[in-house]
């Protein structure tokens, strides 16, 4: 099965023109490495240009937040109707990035039906901020996807995929172990089964937090993951194209 990368471009890079030449490096190190489907989540600024612009087919696109509401009065929100129509297909439902600047579970669930409602699919990010030696980050977990996923029935699982970053992951020196991914990985799809039934098995699962080049592939071998959430080897050329390199013999 192919794997997945999100490239998660965050609030980069600063022109049109340099998202530009980001998007053609970017199409260059997807088409070496067959075996991965690459979803590229620009800032929606540039989203529109990019995705319309590109004739291919190895690329999909993401928004990296929107509303959860249909239209109206809302200042500064992106409706789901404009990414779609902008031709996003995928879209970042609770990045870590927003829960830190107040995003709730229930927002989350709120957000996750109405991407569903418009038929795309929804990249719905889990993670811990600390960690310590009781599980309690366990109990995290499982309460972002109880909340996060209530409101979806279990044929709708098809069009979820679940991002485990643990934050203190996130932008750090490296990222978790393959071996505890593989846990929470199993720990993922338990709480996915509790709550939706057997059809949760075969939910699809990535890990972000430092993923590179040079941790990729034992994290893809090992860590009990369809890909990744990549932040900073997304908006480097030189990273993207070493970790696309890295996962093409993988
Ligand atoms: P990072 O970010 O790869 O720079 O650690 C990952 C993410 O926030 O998705």
């Amino acid at each position: 099965m192919k794997s997945i990368v999100v490239a998660n471009w965050k609030m980069n890079p600063i022109s049109g023109k340099e998202a530009k030449r980001l998007f053609g490096a970017t199409k260059k190190a997807a088409d070496a490495a067959k075996n991965v489907s690459v979803i590229v989540a620009p800032p929606s600024i540039y989203l529109r240009e990019l995705s319309i612009g590109y004739k291919g087919k190895r690329l999909s696109f993401a928004v990296q937040n929107v509303s959860a509401e249909a239209e109206g009065a809302f200042t500064g929100e992106i409706s789901l109707a404009q990414a779609r129509d902008a031709k996003a297909t995928y879209a970042l439902v609770g990045h870590a990035e927003r829960r830190a600047m107040g995003e709730t579970n229930d927002d989350i669930r709120r957000k996750v039906s109405a991407v569903l409602a418009v038929g795309m699919t929804a990249i719905v990010c889990v993670g811990e901020t600390t960690r310590s030696q009781d599980g309690e980050y366990f109990d995290r977990v499982r309460e972002q996807l109880a909340t996060g996923l209530a409101d979806i029935s279990a044929s709708k699982l098809g069009r979820i995929v679940i991002a485990y970053e643990p934050v203190w992951a996130i932008g750090a020196e490296k990222p978790m172990s393959a071996r505890d991914m593989h846990e929470m990985a199993i720990f993922i799809r338990k709480a996915i089964v509790d709550q939706h039934g057997p059809a949760g098995m075969n939910i699809k699962i990535l890990y972000g937090g430092s993923v590179d080049g040079t941790n990729a592939a034992e994290m893809l071998r090992d860590g009990d993951v369809m890909g990744f959430v990549l932040g900073r080897a997304s908006y480097d050329a030189q990273k993207f194209s070493m970790l696309m390199n890295a996962l093409s013999t993988t």
